[in-house]
Parts: C-alpha cells; structure tokens; sequence
C-alpha cells in the first residue's frame, strides 16, 4: 500500500495561490488567456482565477487536456493532446497553467504550440516544480511549491485517476 504524507496543507496552499495571482496581477495586462492544463491544473487554476479576479484581473479562461503519463508515473516523453488546443490565442498573452513540471516534456511541448498557434507570449505557472527530474530546458516562470524527486498527488493532482479529492498536496510514498 501506498503511503500518503502531507506536504502543504490548505492554509499553505491559499497563501501561495494568492502570492501567485499578485505576482501575475503587477506583469500582466488586465486582460490576457490563462489555458488551464487538464485534468491535474484544474483545482490550482479554479482557485487561481477566483484569486485574479478579485485583484482586478479579467482574464479569460481555456482547456487543454493533454497527456504524457499513461497511468504509468514516468513521462513518456511524448506529450499526446486529448483535446482540440485553444482557440483565440493569437496575439494575446498567455499564462499556462500546469499542476506539475517534472521532465519538462510537457510544457516545452505546449509553449512551441501556443507560439505557432500566434500567442505574443506565454508565461508558465505550475503549483508544483520538480527541477531534479528535468528532461527539456524548460523553466516555470512562477512556481508554487518547489519539491525534491517525490510523487506528488492531490489538490487535483492524480496518480493513475485517484487522490485528486485531496484538498492538500501529498506525497506517495
Ligand atoms: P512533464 O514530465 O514535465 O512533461 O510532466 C508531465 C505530466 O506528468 C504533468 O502534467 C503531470 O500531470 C504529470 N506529473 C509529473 N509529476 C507528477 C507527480 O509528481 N504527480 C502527479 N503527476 C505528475
Ligand atoms: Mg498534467
């Protein structure tokens, strides 16, 4: 059995969701595209938003499902999109919004596409950072929680469909 240890709690997890939405609130425009990053974003990005929005931010919100797990927990290096990517970024900017960068595979994938799609920027917000584990140059340009070579699940966030009730960050041990 799996052991699930608490890592942030959802006190910890308020106070950098709003440090975020301040932090994107002085670099952004009023009005820019956040693309939520499905399934394991769409709890950070529901709190986020509502975070924004309370700042004055009037952004609009997209869906990308994209995977590259499986049900395994190793990227497979591949990314594979599960949806049609988001319309209307042209020309604007846009705050990708992901629950997880770990080998990086991911999100280089899905900056190259937003940019050809015509995007003026993209800018990258995960909840949670895993730099050991990076694969691709990427890097997130606000970051949540920055965490060693653990498997990370809940607030959202999935391992093989399960945990993404929690409404704290774990770890599986
Ligand atoms: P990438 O390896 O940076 O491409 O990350 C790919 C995807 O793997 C992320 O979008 C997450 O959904 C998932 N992932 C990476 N690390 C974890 C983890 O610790 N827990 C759950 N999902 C993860
Ligand atoms: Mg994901």
């Amino acid at each position: 059995m799996a052991t699930v240890s608490k890592l942030f709690d959802e006190g910890e997890i308020a106070g950098r969701v709003d440090a975020l939405a301040r932090e994107i609130r002085s670099a952004f425009p009023d009005e820019f595209v956040v693309v939520v990053v499905l399934k394991g974003a769409f709890v950070f990005a529901a709190d986020l938003v509502r975070a924004l929005g309370r700042l004055g931010a009037k952004p609009r919100v997209d869906f990308w499902s994209l995977a590259s797990y499986g049900a395994a927990t190793e990227s497979s290096g591949r990314v594979r999109t599960r949806s049609e990517p988001p319309a209307d970024v042209a020309g604007r900017a846009v705050l990708l919004v992901e629950d997880v960068l770990d080998s990086g595979h991911t999100i280089a994938f899905a900056r190259q596409q937003l940019l050809e799609r015509g995007a003026r920027t993209v800018s990258v917000c995960v909840l949670v950072d895993k730099p050991a584990r990076r694969r691709s140059p990427v890097a997130a340009d606000l970051v949540g929680f920055t965490v060693g070579d653990r498997f990370v699940v809940g607030y959202g966030i999935d391992c093989a469909e399960d945990y993404r009730y929690l409404p704290y960050l774990a770890a599986l041990d």
